[in-house]
């Protein structure tokens, strides 16, 4: 896809790997809108609020109404939504035994019902408009479950099997799905879970691979997979 004036919707894409993102996208040409629960007071983002082609809302991926009011005023100022990344998410450390109910429900609740709310809002615009692409950042703890993130890992597998279900769903409109699944990546979420660990990659790094596999420099596996630590280096 050539991404100069496209319409590119992406959840959580004022920090980390979201931000990284945001950034290498605007930079190719692409107009943005990114969602996110809280829009910070960074510099960056600040820097990004100057430009006319990129617009910010600020709410949950959880809320319905947010969610499909901030995709239809997409459309009305952008024109079109041509690309969804579902990249929000959150994490949590700690060992399955001493998890609760709760804790499921929050991971379950933003990491796969989330997805599921922000991808059904959009992709009737996509339908309309017979062309689209769907792009859902899942892990490399989706592939592989990690130790004390069984949590996170679970919802990461299941975005990347529904990614699997939804691309033969869609097809036919015109629509592509598949997921991106990163390593330890220098971001909040990866501080906050690996304290002690030195991140793998730079989330510059990873928007390179999301980037690259939305103008078709990088394709997806066989299982619809693009596994970052294949393209990163
Ligand atoms: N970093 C890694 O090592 C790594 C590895 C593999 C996959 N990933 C995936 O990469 C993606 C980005 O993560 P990141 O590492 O860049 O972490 P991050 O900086 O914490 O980014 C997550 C973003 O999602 C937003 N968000 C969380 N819950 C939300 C909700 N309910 N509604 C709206 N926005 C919400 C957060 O906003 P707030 O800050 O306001 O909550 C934040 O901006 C995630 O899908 C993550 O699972 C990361």
């Amino acid at each position: 896809m050539d991404i100069k004036n496209k319409v590119v919707f992406i959840t959580g894409g004022a920090t980390g790997i979201g931000l990284a993102t945001t950034q290498r996208l605007v930079a190719g040409g692409a107009r943005v809108a990114v969602y996110t629960r809280a829009i910070p007071q960074t510099p960056n983002v600040a820097a990004l609020k100057e430009n006319p082609s990129i617009l910010f809302f600020e709410g949950d991926i959880r809320e319905e109404n947010a969610v499909n009011a901030a995709a239809q005023k997409t459309k009305e100022t952008l024109g079109s939504l041509d690309v969804l990344i579902n990249n929000a998410a959150i994490a949590q450390r700690k060992p399955f035994i001493e998890t609760t109910p709760e804790d499921w429900d929050a991971v379950v609740d933003v990491n796969i019902k989330g997805t599921l709310g922000v991808t059904r809002a959009i992709l009737p615009f996509m339908r309309d408009q017979k062309s689209g692409l769907i792009i859902n950042i899942a892990s490399g703890a989706g592939l592989y479950g990690i130790e004390n993130l069984s949590l996170y890992s679970l919802t990461k597998a299941a975005i990347i099997n529904f990614s699997q279900s939804l691309a033969d769903e869609v097809r036919g409109d015109n629509i592509a799905v598949f997921s991106i699944a990163p390593g330890g990546a220098d971001t909040e979420m990866f501080r906050a879970c690996f304290p002690d660990k030195p991140a793998l990659q730079t989330p510059q790094q990873i928007a390179d691979v999301i980037f690259k596999s939305i103008t078709g420099d990088i394709t997806p596996d066989d299982r619809l997979v693009v596994d970052v630590f294949r393209h990163a280096h």
